[in-house]
């Protein structure tokens, strides 16, 4: 029995030793915090050498089993404590040298981020779209891969019209191809709305062509269509003549003049009046001394048209136009190649130039 007990109780005075010993040496490692928990399974865990004291409590000789137990409570806690508080200190010690590693300084000047700048051919979609929203016309959109039908035929171009040689096609079989402009839009829009009809159509187009200044073989056109009961072509220069002014200046004056489109009768193409010299300089850059920009296509929407829509022709009646949105961007923002709009470089972007001549009052109204 009192052997028992010496051994008892001087193991649990060595299990104190030893503990001690090891957990200041797991401090002092260089990597201090995986140390302090290896050193926590061998002591303190499920098995540690400090749990397996506290079982060994109920194996005691109940005459010595409450000295004993005590000790043993006692050497724990002291364990556990002198645990908690160097795994604390080994803490403190690992986050200050983080914030040390990790230190900035703030004094130092920032990097000032790259903003990014609208593309001319948006600024002037946006600006047509939003002069037609602002006369009730509505946007919407379509498919790039369009059907001969809607591109052509529905358009009153059946298959070997001559017409067709506006468009030079850029083919996907018999039947679709890449659609030439957005009139397509026009038939596809009223086979799914009734009228009345007041829409602008804004979107890519494609042509098999001869590349220069004027020439892309992608662009953006926005198409409009107005259909209801009694609109007349007088309607369509009014319409189209405050677009004019919203977009180029109060000033400007239009000029229609005949033009030929198989969807449109009468067809027209209308011009503006040079912004820049107002007709008055012969060697004027932008008008070639015409003192005219030509800037769309227009008409009244053809019966054969209205009836492919869907729509009787003999009840109702509208007016279409069409124009490319880079030809007013290059007017707008005075650039003159095309092909610049679709070369990425950003200096055209940083420009963001309005051309000088422009007027200087751009909204439709002055104040009083
Ligand atoms: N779609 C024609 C083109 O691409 C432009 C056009 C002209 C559209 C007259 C129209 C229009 O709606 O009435 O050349």
């Amino acid at each position: 029995m009192d052997s028992a007990t010496e051994t008892g109780t001087d193991s649990v005075a060595s299990v104190e030793d030893a503990g001690l010993a090891d957990l200041s040496q797991a401090a002092a490692s260089d990597d201090n915090v995986a140390a302090l928990e290896r050193w926590r399974l061998e002591y303190l865990g499920g098995h540690g050498k400090a749990t397996l004291l506290k079982r060994s409590i109920g194996q005691q000789p109940p005459d010595q089993r409450k000295a004993y137990g005590m000790a043993v409570q006692a050497v724990a806690a002291r364990l556990d404590d002198a645990y908690r508080a160097e795994l604390e200190r080994a803490r403190q010690a690992a986050l200050a040298r983080q914030l040390e590693s990790e230190r900035i300084d703030v004094t130092l000047p920032g990097r000032t981020p790259a903003m990014g700048l609208q593309h001319p051919t948006t600024r002037a979609l946006d600006a047509i779209l939003a002069a037609f929203a602002n006369l009730g016309f509505q946007a919407v959109e379509g498919p790039e891969v369009e059907w001969d039908f809607f591109n052509f035929q529905a358009l009153n171009i059946p298959p070997d019209h001559p017409a067709r040689d506006m468009w030079d096609t850029l083919w996907i079989d018999d039947q679709a191809l890449l659609r030439t402009h957005t009139s397509p839009m026009q038939v596809r829009t009223m086979r799914q709305q009734a009228p009345p009809l007041r829409i602008v159509i804004p979107g890519r187009a494609y042509r098999y062509e001869q590349l220069d200044a004027t020439h892309e073989s992608q662009f953006f056109q926005v198409e409009g269509l107005l259909v209801d009961e009694r609109s007349t072509f007088a309607d369509l220069k009014g319409v189209l003549t405050d677009f004019a002014r919203q977009i180029f200046g109060e000033r400007r004056r239009t000029r229609f003049r005949c033009d030929y489109f198989p969807f449109v009768e009468p067809g027209a193409e209308m011009a503006i009046d040079c912004f820049v010299c107002e007709g008055r300089d012969p060697a004027c850059r932008v008008c070639r001394g015409s003192g005219w920009l030509e800037i769309l296509g227009a008409g009244m929407v053809h019966p054969r048209v209205l009836e492919y829509g869907g729509y009787n022709p003999s009840r109702y009646r509208g007016f279409a136009f069409g124009m490319g949105a880079e030809r007013i961007a290059m007017l707008r923002y005075g650039i003159e190649d095309i092909r610049l709009l679709y070369q990425n470089d950003l200096r055209l972007l940083r420009q963001q130039r309005v051309p000088p001549a422009l007027p200087p009052q751009w909204s439709r109204e002055s104040p009083p």
